[in-house]
């Protein structure tokens, strides 16, 4: 074990021989190493196959992250296998999910990340309720420990290791629409059409599996799209971006261009003879680029452009964990095992042929069975096993878009990631089901997923596979509004959840939470770049914006950047929820139509909030302010906004930082961009307002008029409009 002192308060262990994964940036080999055999916090036991970490838990330790997993905000009382895994049945007993995040903090103690990219259990309190317990399935891996009570400061510190989050273009915090069986170009356009005239908002609808020619990556089904290029072309004219969907199995079949090429050309995993790697995804039999070699890589990013020669700008990769339905091998002894059971009478026997068909999917001992070359070596697949998604996306982002459309700024999705993967894409939440259930799930999710530095996240709205009740998909549409990507997605077979598939009263009310989340876009693009720019989650625990003990229990309130305090309603037929309302005065806004105020002030305490099923609880903080936008638009781009109005409960003094950039580009990172000011001072029983614009030549704002909207502490209102 070698130890090493980097960045502020930050130890690095290294045991043995670690890969690397890319999961950090810094310079470690600009590091000192020296020899250590102590480590902060841990008791550390190497045996010949693994090493265990093991922390003492005191009662009061609570203890976040692990990224995308399930279980509460707080991960105490449950054991996490981190091994990227494709399981679409997201309940509470599960260990794995698509993704690995090995980041921990233990509150107000430390944190840490472990660097290893195949599977760490971490088993927090639940074999043994005072015992934190990790298995690390190797002796080669990064310890680092962030020696700091800070639990805000631990995040930095991980951000500064592994790097900034990744920044969407603007559109991407639009409404976007998204369903598996979408079956060709007319329904797309039908579906676009839907939302102009009806004067919804939505700036994406996103291409599933049905678009590809038998779900071949890279092509497009002819048949169901005649002429794919219009077809792309009056979509985006209309105001929406097209999201297609790209699978990394590649079809077996001779004369499909990316399979002669991938064969000539040796760019496929081999299984143990050195032959393809054979498995089965949607196509049928497949084999897996092999994305850790970075020659693939430039082959695969290459191919990309196609799409982006057309204007589209956001893709979708799936299925990278990689997901596996079975090999041939394994099905064909399934099949034998059901044959001799022909046979005989069976009764218990049914159980085993039941789940042993549910179990051929995914088996590890795939995932031992091929192989990678990577420029460090030859290695298996489950050997870096949660690194495969990462590299698919690096692919699509170092040689795909920043090869062909480098200042363009992008929207990517990958289902399965690593630590670090947040620099340059995101991730979605995976098959999620329309349960009342999975809304805390979601809640959870984005506040641990915020804490691994993927700032833009979210789950699919609605629920994934089962079916939608109206009363789920309003609540859910509203819990969204908050959700960094506000992306609505259902399964195949599935119940339809667009806004006008229920009736008039849901599509009324669909409608007017959508209107809401775009009026609060000028805010939320803001506060996402502030962020960014802070290093500071932009979904993030009430508990990291105020110290009373309650607040440390809430675990289905969230702040959304530093203002806005969202209490979502997850429970059916509920009108109206308990809420917290930490240390300071709040501004209750029950908004059901963006134009309408129903505004109340609280001081801190515990309440029972009423909310009818149009109306949405929006906390707004003392001495802050929020900033909407109440011009209708169809879709972010659609016009420049002229008017900010300006709303906060203001007892003493409020500022907020208003950013605009071109929304589309990285030109902001050349300072073009505008960052105005906006400050409320309370002077006994008058305000001051101060506007100051920090403008730069190269970008000029758009914003002529602000308009405030200022309460005191008794509810009452003040108008002023400030023109510029
Ligand atoms: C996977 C994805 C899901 C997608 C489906 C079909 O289950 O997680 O989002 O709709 O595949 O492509």
């Amino acid at each position: 074990m070698k130890k090493v002192e980097l960045l502020n308060f930050t130890t690095l262990y290294r045991f043995g021989k670690p890969f690397e994964t890319e999961a950090t940036v810094i310079e470690k080999n600009l590091l000192v190493f020296n020899k250590t055999s102590t480590i902060e916090f841990f008791e550390i036991n190497v045996l010949s196959d693994k090493t265990i970490l093991t922390f003492k838990l005191e009662d009061k330790d609570r203890v976040y992250g692990l990224g995308q997993t399930l279980g509460g905000l707080n991960k105490r009382g449950k054991r996490y296998k981190l091994y990227a895994t494709d399981d679409p049945l997201h309940t509470p007993e599960k260990e794995s999910l698509y993704g690995s995040h090995p980041f921990l903090i233990v509150s107000e103690k430390f944190g840490f990340f472990i660097d290893y990219p195949s599977e760490i259990i971490f088993d927090i309190g639940y074999t043994k309720f005072s015992k934190m317990i990790i298995t690390v399935h190797s002796k080669d891996f990064d310890l680092y420990i962030f020696n700091s009570k800070n639990n805000l400061e631990i995040i930095q510190e991980y951000l500064k290791l592994t790097g900034t989050p990744y920044i969407p273009p603007k559109w991407a915090f639009g409404y976007q629409q998204c369903r598996w069986s979408y079956p060709d170009a007319k329904t797309i356009k039908e579906i676009s059409e839907n939302f102009r005239k009806k004067e919804i908002p939505c700036d994406a609808i996103y291409m599933d599996i049905d678009y590809m020619k038998d779900y071949k990556v890279f092509t497009v089904d002819e048949d169901k799209f005649p002429d794919f290029k219009t077809f792309v072309s009056e979509i985006h004219a209309n105001g929406f971006h097209l999201i297609p969907i790209l699978d990394p199995g590649v079809k077996i079949e001779k004369g499909y261009e990316i399979y002669d090429e991938g064969v000539k050309n040796n760019y496929f995993c081999k299984d143990k003879k050195g032959e393809n790697f054979v498995a089965t995804v949607w196509p049928g039999y497949t084999h897996f680029p092999d994305f850790l070699n970075p020659e693939v890589r430039k082959w695969w990013g290459e191919k990309y452009k196609r799409f982006f020669e057309m204007g589209i700008t956001g893709f979708w990769n799936d299925m990278n964990e990689p997901s596996i339905f079975f090999v041939p091998d394994n099905l064909n002894e399934y099949f034998e095992k059901i044959e001799k059971l022909k046979e005989k009478e069976i009764g218990l026997e049914f159980f085993m042929i039941k789940d042993e068909a549910v179990n051929l999917s995914n088996k590890r001992e795939y995932y031992e069975s091929f192989y990678h070359e990577t420029p460090y070596g030859k290695y298996t697949n489950d050997e870096l096993h949660n690194l495969y998604g990462y590299y698919m996306t690096k692919a699509t982002v170092e040689d795909g878009f920043n090869k062909y459309i480098s200042n363009k700024r992008y929207l990517l999705l990958s289902r399965s990631s690593y630590s670090g993967h947040h620099r340059i894409a995101t991730i979605w939440m995976g098959d999620n089901m329309s349960w009342w259930e999975h809304m805390i799930v979601n809640i959870q999710m984005l506040m641990s997923l915020n804490m691994a530095g993927f700032f833009y996240t979210g789950a699919d709205i609605g629920g994934f596979g089962a079916n939608a009740s109206p009363e789920l998909i309003i609540r859910w549409m509203q819990l969204g509004v908050f959700s960094p990507l506000y992306r609505n997605h259902s399964a195949i077979g599935t119940r339809q959840q667009e806004p006008w598939a229920f009736d008039n009263y849901i599509e009324e009310i669909m409608k007017n939470t959508i209107k809401l989340r775009y009026a609060l876009i000028p805010y939320l693009y803001s506060e996402f770049f502030s962020s960014v720019e802070k290093l500071k989650p932009f979904i993030s625990p009430i508990f990291f914006h105020f110290d009373d003990e309650t607040s440390k229990n809430i675990e289905d309130q969230f702040m959304v950047g530093d203002s806005i305090m969202a209490a979502p309603i997850i429970k059916p037929n509920a009108r109206g929820r308990f809420v917290h309302l930490p240390e300071v005065k709040w501004l209750y806004w029950k908004a059901s139509k963006v134009e309408d105020r129903e505004i109340k002030v609280y001081d801190s305490g515990d309440y029972f909030v009423e909310s009818n099923l149009n109306e949405i609880p929006i906390f707004i903080k003392e001495n802050t302010l929020i900033a909407l936008n109440e011009e209708n638009i169809n879709y972010v781009n659609e016009k420049n906004i002229k008017e900010l109005t300006i709303i906060g409960l203001v007892t003493d003094k409020a500022e907020f930082e208003y950013f605009e950039d071109d929304g589309d580009t990285y030109n902001y990172k050349d300072g073009k961009y505008t960052k105005i000011k906006i400050k409320v001072v309370k002077n006994n029983n008058d305000y001051e307002f101060e506007i100051k614009k920090d403008e730069n030549e190269d970008f000029i704002s758009s914003i002529e008029k602000i308009k405030f909207e200022i309460y005191d502490e008794k509810g009452s209102k003040i108008n002023k409009i400030i023109e510029l």
